[in-house]
């Protein structure tokens, strides 16, 4: 017992009750709820898939990738609290355990080679993900897709092919939750083997200029060469944010809106 100012006695034991109820409360406050977003990046162990996973980790979310390789050679500690499964989108039921319980995904899978190598996995291979994710009542689906390059466009048929293809697919399949971001150049810090190459040397002075200069872009032919390039971790931040936002607006997002809504705080 303890006796207040007026004179009244206090009971110590309620001041305890009373101190235990406040720290559990504040332990309540402190503890982070169970994430409900489960995002599956597919080729999360790429150069802008890993950005996507790390983006999505610090927001908090459950956040898992596939890949033919699996995890890969990523050492930062943000890795350790993904999901790694192994897959190919070329065999879609390598994918179907993955999708378990997700409620959107980012899909990063990409490439370059012959034009059939390259629809093939800018295009099949999506569009297999797309089936397979609308099967299985996947809410958002967000596309690393590409931005028109006028000429290069018909040297890379194949690329740009598919993923118009892939576009196509996700419009049909995911008409209120389909996003397709149209990047450019992407620069950024780029891990090949043991070595890092820093794509911003180049890029980041070339994002710099060219972003106010959106209507050099559509001079015929030439225009394409002004499209600025965009660094690698603002098409994470925007691509986590589509897949999670409901309010994010579906439909394609060119660069320059990628850049604007990668200026916007989160909400
Ligand atoms: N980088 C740029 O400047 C740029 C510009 C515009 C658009 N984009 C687009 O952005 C996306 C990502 O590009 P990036 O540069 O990050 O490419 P990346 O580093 O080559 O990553 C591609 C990812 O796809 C995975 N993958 C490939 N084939 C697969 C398959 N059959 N099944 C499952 N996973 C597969 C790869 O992992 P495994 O090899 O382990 O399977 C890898 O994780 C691509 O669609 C690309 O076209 C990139």
């Amino acid at each position: 017992m303890a006796i207040s100012n007026n004179g009244r006695l206090l009971s110590t034991d309620s001041n305890v009750v009373d101190q235990t109820l406040r720290s559990n409360s504040t332990e309540a406050l402190d503890a982070k709820p169970p994430p409900t977003e489960k995002l599956l990046v597919l080729g999360g162990n790429g150069f802008v898939g890993s950005h996507i996973c790390r983006e999505a980790v610090q927001q908090g979310l459950a956040v898992s990738s596939l890949s033919r390789s699996g995890r890969s050679s990523l050492q930062d500690s943000w890795a350790n609290d993904v999901v790694w499964h192994q897959g190919d989108l070329l065999s879609p039921d390598s994918l179907k355990p993955a999708l378990s319980e997700v409620t959107s995904v980012i899909s990063c899978v990409g490439g370059f080679g012959s034009n059939s190598h390259m629809y093939k996995i800018n295009g099949t291979a999506n569009i297999n993900a797309i089936q397979a994710a609308s099967e299985q009542g996947v809410k958002r689906f967000v596309y690393i897709s590409a931005a028109d390059f006028g000429l290069v466009n018909y040297l890379l048929r194949g690329y740009y092919d598919g993923k118009r293809a892939t576009e196509a697919e996700l419009t049909n399949k995911f008409p209120d939750g389909g996003i397709i971001l149209r990047p450019g150049f992407i620069h950024g810090m780029r891990q090949v083997g043991s070595i890092k190459l820093p794509l911003s040397i180049i890029g980041a002075p070339l994002e710099m200029v060219l972003k106010h200069a959106k209507p050099l872009t559509l001079i015929p032919l030439i225009g394409p060469l002004f499209i600025p390039p965009v660094k690698v971790s603002s098409v994470a931040k925007v691509a986590v944010r589509a897949a999670i936002d409901p309010l994010f607006p579906t439909g394609i997002v060119d660069v320059f809106q990628i850049l604007q809504h990668s200026q916007q705080k989160s909400a």
